[in-house]
């Protein structure tokens, strides 16, 4: 029997044929790659890039991109890959999926996790919501990492946050029991809020806890920082 998925984001239609409106926790940006960007994009993505369209085909299996079955950690959006390197490289018995759905990002990634010498680490630009609804199974991470996810400051905008109590649902039935999910952000009503959403999630337990020390400073925490934000990290683990 073939599995059918429904459409990813952005390919999804009224019954009339018109593009449906969704609520999305990224705003489509540039695609244009800068020179070092477009060197590292031909040097690996080949490789290390996951195309969004492969995902659409009825046999897609990650372990055939990873080339090897291991122990599965999804990063969600790693923006210029300064983290993903160096934690990927630090577990080179687990394969890293690290989705972002902005491509000159996982341009510099990719760089980023040559220059770390990690080889287990993959790429795809599809919607990390969808991914995780569509193409993890239940119990199938052992790891999940969200660092400095979009804030989202305007009140109007709070339904865009990637952290809501549905996705802590969807996140938490993804991770193996045990496994953990780090988030970090510099917004501390935003911190409140996935304290709040993760605390309520009845298949989480964790919170705040001391900046993880193993996790690079990315641009995101260095700006924050700069501006005088506090950066706050939490941990759950799935019961
Ligand atoms: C504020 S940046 C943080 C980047 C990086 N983690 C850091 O600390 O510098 C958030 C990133 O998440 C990506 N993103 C947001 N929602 C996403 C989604 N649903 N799927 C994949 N990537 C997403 C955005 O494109 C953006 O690059």
């Amino acid at each position: 029997m073939t599995h059918v998925r429904p459409a990813r984001p952005h390919q999804k239609l009224t019954p009339d044929g018109r593009r449906m409106r969704e609520v999305l926790s990224y705003s489509r940006r540039g695609s244009r790659f800068t020179p070092s960007q477009q060197e590292a994009w031909d040097a690996h993505s080949e490789g290390w890039v996951i195309p969004d369209e492969a995902v659409d085909e009825p046999d897609f299996s990650l372990a055939s991109w990873f080339g090897r079955e291991a122990p599965l950690i999804v990063e969600i959006g790693p923006g210029v890959g300064e983290a993903t390197g160096v934690l990927a490289a630090a577990r080179p018995d687990h394969d890293v999926l690290a989705l972002e759905v902005w491509t000159p990002g996982i341009a510099a990634s990719l760089a980023e996790v040559a220059a770390a010498g990690a080889t287990n680490v993959r790429f795809c630009s599809v919607d990390a919501v969808w991914m995780l609804e569509h193409m993890v199974p239940e119990g199938g991470l052992a790891a999940l990492w969200t660092f400095f996810p979009d804030p989202w400051p305007k009140t109007k905008h709070h339904k865009r946050r990637l952290v809501d109590r549905d996705f802590a649902a969807v996140a938490a039935s993804r991770l193996a029991p045990g496994a953990e999910w780090r988030l970090a952000t510099d917004w501390a009503e935003y911190a409140d809020q996935m304290r709040a959403v993760l605390d309520a999630e009845p298949a989480l337990s964790g919170g705040v806890v001391e900046r993880w020390a193993e996790r690079p400073v990315t641009k995101f925490e260095r700006k924050g920082t700069e501006v005088g934000r506090d950066i706050t990290d939490l941990a759950y683990r799935r019961r």
